[in-house]
């Protein structure tokens, strides 16, 4: 006789749902979109297959698609038509984020405008920050990048997502804006981005790879673990609301471990590479693309994401609905 048999609860399709330990919402989700200056610009976007390059004109357009799968988050990046040394087109009152954003808020209020807040995609050596005699220094970068993410508050910006992984942005970033009276926006920090070959097809949809070296001396070795809760540590000290974790399908211990010893809400970014991998072995025959999708989604909520970044948020929201 045995008493525990863990296979009743696996009877049928009704009972499993019950049982069922991690539910995840198409409300947890945001997509990331790419917005390229110009006019009139709607522009599939080939090493990210599915996705259109959008320009501030037309990116009503893209997020009327949006919502109608029920996604309610995005997560902006900006393809500037130049760069120069201090990424100026980052800061620009006129930069193609902040027309995007002022276009999005206009015409839907409803949707949670996240920004990227960096200056790769500004730069002509394409690396985060400031660079003088071939390296990128901490504390002359860090006005820039609160400059930035001001000027995207002022554009209309729900939240305000750092990514250059310089030590004390996330301070910088809040005296910036509490100086001028924002005492209310959120910043999303990334604040554990490993330096990963997993943000091939972003750099290369982005046009944002360095132009010497990599990014090892501002984003973290992959071989680090606790060093993930100490930059957490400082982020939440800083002022940051929610963490990031980047990327996330290899990174799931990383995701547990803030979840397990921190307070704040986190965000998993399921990265360029990842959507990748998927599509590229779907389209082989060898995987089953949504069923794929699905599982590995659950994977990063089921690791202690509270929400998610992916460039599948809308087939997923879909997926959800099928209560798949
Ligand atoms: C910019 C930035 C990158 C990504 C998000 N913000 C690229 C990088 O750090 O080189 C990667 C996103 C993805 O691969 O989907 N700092
Ligand atoms: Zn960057």
């Amino acid at each position: 006789m045995n008493a525990i048999r863990p296979r009743r609860l696996r009877n049928d399709k009704n009972i499993r749902d019950l049982a069922r330990e991690t539910r995840i919402s198409s409300k947890a989700l945001i997509l990331p979109l790419f917005i390229k200056e110009g006019n009139g610009i709607i522009e599939p976007i080939e090493s990210l297959e599915g996705h259109n390059y959008y320009s501030p004109d037309t990116v009503q357009a893209g997020i009327e698609d949006i919502l109608n799968a029920n996604v309610k988050s995005v997560l902006l990046f900006g393809i500037p038509d130049k760069k120069d040394d201090e990424g100026s087109g980052a800061y620009s009152e006129d930069g193609v984020v902040q027309k995007a954003v002022r276009k999005i808020k206009e015409r839907y209020p409803e949707i949670t405008v996240i920004t990227d807040v960096c200056m790769c995609e500004y730069t002509a050596n394409g690396h985060c920050g400031i660079v003088k005699d071939g390296k990128v220094i901490n504390d002359l970068t860090l006005p820039y990048i609160a400059k930035i993410a001001l000027s995207h508050v002022e554009a209309g910006a729900d939240i305000v997502a750092p990514s250059d992984m310089m030590d004390n942005r996330v301070a910088e970033i809040r005296k910036t804006l509490e100086g001028k009276g924002f005492h209310d926006t959120p910043i999303m920090s990334y604040s554990v981005k490993y330096a990963s070959s997993f943000y091939g097809p972003f750099r290369d949809v982005a046009k944002s790879a360095p132009a010497f070296g990599d990014r090892k001396t501002y984003q973290m070795d992959y071989h680090n673990r606790r060093e993930a809760l100490k930059e957490a540590m400082l982020d939440i000290q800083e002022g940051a609301d929610i963490l990031m974790v980047k990327p996330a399908m290899a990174y799931l211990d990383i995701i547990r471990e803030l979840k397990d010893k921190t307070q704040n809400p986190i965000c998993a970014y399921s990265v360029s590479g990842e959507y990748a991998m998927i599509k590229s072995a779907a389209k082989l025959g060898l995987v089953n693309e949504y069923a794929v999708m699905c599982e590995s989604a659950v994977s990063m909520f089921r690791a202690g994401a509270d929400m998610l970044i992916t460039y599948y948020a809308k087939e997923l929201s879909k997926a959800i609905e099928k209560g798949d």
